[in-house]
């Protein structure tokens, strides 16, 4: 992978044609080593977030070795890479033979579910396997969320203590989990879904092995400003001593967007600029899903080659590569007003569900990728001054869980 120290570095040397993903790894292992630092639990990185093998390299390389996949795509690809991860299948719908092929050639051992169907499906395609931690995904309020992920997954309060009792019987280990929604902007909502949890637990009189937070934890986007990352660990610590849980229970979390967010950012070219609207070669269909579909706010800054930008402002809709009109992205987004065609605009923080969206509709999406050295937009795990290059964070203490 080319390296280059910034982003603008790389536009005046390359004039890039296609979209570029400029990738940050160490503020991924950064990020990483903060969950393994301070996270009182088992971190099981969320593959989906972002699979580029630059980050899996980063997350393994902090030390994580338990990974969230959910297709047997992502399953191939973890158990091939690192021989020695721990996989957990946190999908709760998945074919037979996904699970039967997860179970019996890459050594899955953890599977999720939400309802008896998809038991007795596990139960089966596993041969009654006696060595299994099944994991009941139960629905919680997404309230808090950016990004709600309510109504598809998810046992509810009413279904979930029989759930629980019938796959008592199947699971060697017993685990429940939920997720609050992604970017979970309160610390509360664990709370909240760690009481509903307990309450279900409680009716249902099951022994319960593990208890997984999911993911949801936030990053720093433009108008949005979450609390510490050490405000949500220290609500899920307190909350985990009160749960009716076995003594020895293992407590984890399968974080995506918080590992990946802000290491990522895309290089897109301006291919023609009209008043208010600048057409790029990087849009919906690409790596700017969320910014389309979503109205994510991610931050944007112009780059030019050679010379200045005007220092006046105005507001731009983007528009993406593809022919189809809902390829767009509202914004609005503040650019100097002189931006024109050959002219770059950078999209920040988007390491998370960016790369990994990406389609070649329309011929588009194809994307190179490079490593820069500057700092993100914003960190929720600490800056790089640039005089010295060096990562401040800030890790505290790993606490000791309860019967450690
Ligand atoms: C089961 C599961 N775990 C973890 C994650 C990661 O969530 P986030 O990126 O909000 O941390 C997701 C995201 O969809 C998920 O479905």
């Amino acid at each position: 992978m080319l390296t280059f120290h910034t982003p603008l570095d790389l536009v005046r040397e390359r004039l890039p044609e296609k979209p570029v993903a400029c990738v940050r790894p160490e503020r991924v292992s950064l990020a990483a080593s903060w969950f393994q630092e301070n996270f009182p639990g088992e971190v099981l990185y969320a593959v989906k977030a972002n699979p580029s093998p630059w980050v899996l390299d980063a997350v393994y390389a902090a030390g994580v070795r338990w990974f969230d996949v959910a297709s047997e795509a992502e399953v191939d690809l973890i158990a091939s890479r690192y021989p020695d991860a721990t996989l957990a299948f946190m999908h709760p719908v998945k074919s037979r033979k996904a699970i039967e092929r997860a179970y019996f050639d890459r050594g899955v051992r953890i599977f999720a579910l939400d309802c008896l169907a998809e038991l007795e499906k596990i139960v089966a395609a596993t041969g009654g396997a006696q060595d299994l931690t099944l994991v009941v995904r139960l629905a919680v309020s997404n309230s808090d969320a950016g990004y709600a992920l309510t109504d598809k997954f998810g046992a509810t309060e009413r279904d979930a203590g029989v759930l629980l009792q019938k796959t008592r019987r199947f699971a060697d280990c017993l685990g429940v989990s939920f997720h609050v929604g992604s970017q979970c902007m309160s610390p509360s909502a664990y709370r909240d879904a760690m009481a509903l949890a307990s309450r279900v637990i409680l009716r249902a009189a099951v022994t319960i092995d593990v208890v997984d937070v999911g993911g949801g934890f936030p990053s720093a986007y433009p108008g949005m400003s979450p609390p510490d990352l050490s405000a949500f660990v220290d609500v899920i610590d307190e909350c985990f001593e009160d749960m009716p849980v076995l003594m020895n229970a293992d407590l984890w979390c399968e974080p995506g967007r918080a590992l990946v967010a802000e290491s990522s950012s895309i290089l897109a070219r301006v291919e023609l600029a009209k008043p208010g609207a600048l057409y790029l070669n990087d849009g919906a269909y690409g790596n700017l899903f969320d910014a389309a579909h979503c109205k994510w706010p991610f931050p944007v800054k112009a780059l030019r080659a050679n010379g200045e930008f005007a220092e006046e402002t105005s507001e731009f809709k983007l528009y993406g590569p593809t022919c189809d009109s809902i390829d767009v992205m509202e914004g609005p987004y503040i650019l100097p007003s002189d931006i024109r065609e050959g002219d770059y605009v950078e999209i920040g923080m988007i390491g998370a569900y960016g790369v990994a969206m990406a389609t070649r509709f329309n011929g588009c999406g194809e994307t190179d990728t490079a490593e820069v050295k500057d700092a993100p937009w914003t960190s929720m795990y600490g800056q790089l001054p640039a005089s010295t290059g060096r990562v401040l964070a800030f890790p505290r203490q790993k606490r000791l869980r309860k019967g450690t």
